[in-house]
């Protein structure tokens, strides 16, 4: 384990860098926090203390959509570094658009297809063929045994995960369970972007989750647990919170669950407060 990580811009000193030992990547667009770090943790268990662990950070232009925040994404390397550091980072590879996009917008990309045009996909077209794309890219680049990924996205996992078996990515992918603050808030790079009295109504996601959860541990089936988190949802319109959907969906489409469902589901959630867009997510289990 280093303390201080080596931080490179270029494919070139990052192919330099990466050498026969195991290794493992964590992707990030920075603005690092607990959740991250949770992730470097969980690379540097898996690759053991002689192995690589490779920070990527780099905020991916071509997964934002127009209207949405690439230009106040926060960007916060010098933080970002202690972190990385802290959490026992070999590599931090922190390119800019030019050295990722070095003709501008690719011609050639990945679709994501269907999986990634329902709930996240819907609400941000084009979003999942952009986070494909550089994460296949992302992959060449760094090369690693295993890649690690936050189950807090959990459409970008299903979705990474079927990628890799689709086209044969030599990776083994890794989720992560989502990292929480004490009072359930998901750790998100936007709850920066949250006043105090956004930062309350926000917790309606979380308590949403909880209240399926509940509810599915009653014995309730998929309406009645959809229902249930819906009724919390509601209750917070007056707050100020605007709900892009809540659905619960078989983890292996993200395609909504009927009442007949048995299994494992993802009970899927997604809501603006003011000019902010969060999502969280929990698995329950019918049947
Ligand atoms: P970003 O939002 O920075 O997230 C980087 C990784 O951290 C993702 O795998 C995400 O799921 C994970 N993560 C975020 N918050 C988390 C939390 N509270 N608990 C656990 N893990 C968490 O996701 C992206 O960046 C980008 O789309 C990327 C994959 C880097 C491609 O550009």
């Amino acid at each position: 384990m280093s303390a201080v990580p080596a931080v490179v811009a270029t494919a070139a000193e990052l192919h330099a860098l990466t050498t026969d030992e195991r290794r493992a990547v964590v992707m990030t667009m920075g603005a690092l926090h607990d959740g991250h770090a949770a992730l470097l943790r969980a690379a540097r268990d898996h690759v053991g203390p002689a192995g690589q662990v490779v920070l990527t950070v780099f905020v991916n232009p071509l997964q934002f959509g127009a209207g949405e925040d690439l230009d106040r994404y926060p960007r916060t390397l010098e933080a970002d570094l202690l972190i990385a550091g802290r959490e026992g980072a070999d590599v931090v590879f922190a390119p800019s658009t030019e050295e990722v996009y070095p003709s501008g917008e690719p011609q050639v990309r990945l679709s994501a297809g269907p999986m990634g045009r329902v709930l996240e996909g819907e609400h941000r077209p084009g979003h999942f063929d952009g986070v494909l794309t550089v994460v296949a890219k992302l992959l060449h680049l760094t090369a690693p045994g295993a890649a690690f990924f936050g189950e807090k996205d959990a459409q970008q996992l299903a979705l990474v995960r079927r990628m890799v078996r689709d086209l044969n990515f030599p990776v083994e992918i890794v989720g992560v369970p989502t990292v929480r603050e004490a009072d359930g808030l998901a750790l998100s790079s936007r709850n920066r972007y949250l006043s105090g009295s956004e930062r309350s109504t926000a917790l309606a996601l979380s308590r949403a989750l909880a209240a399926g959860r509940e509810a599915a541990g009653r014995g309730a089936g998929p309406s009645a647990v959809l229902h249930a988190a819906r009724t919390v949802l509601d209750g917070a319109a007056d707050s100020g919170l605007a709900v892009d959907y809540a659905a619960l969906v078989d983890p292996r489409s993200f395609l909504g669950v009927d009442d007949h469902f048995t299994g494992e589901a993802v009970l899927a959630l997604a809501a603006r407060v003011g000019t902010t867009r969060l999502i969280d997510n929990a698995r329950l289990r019918f049947g």
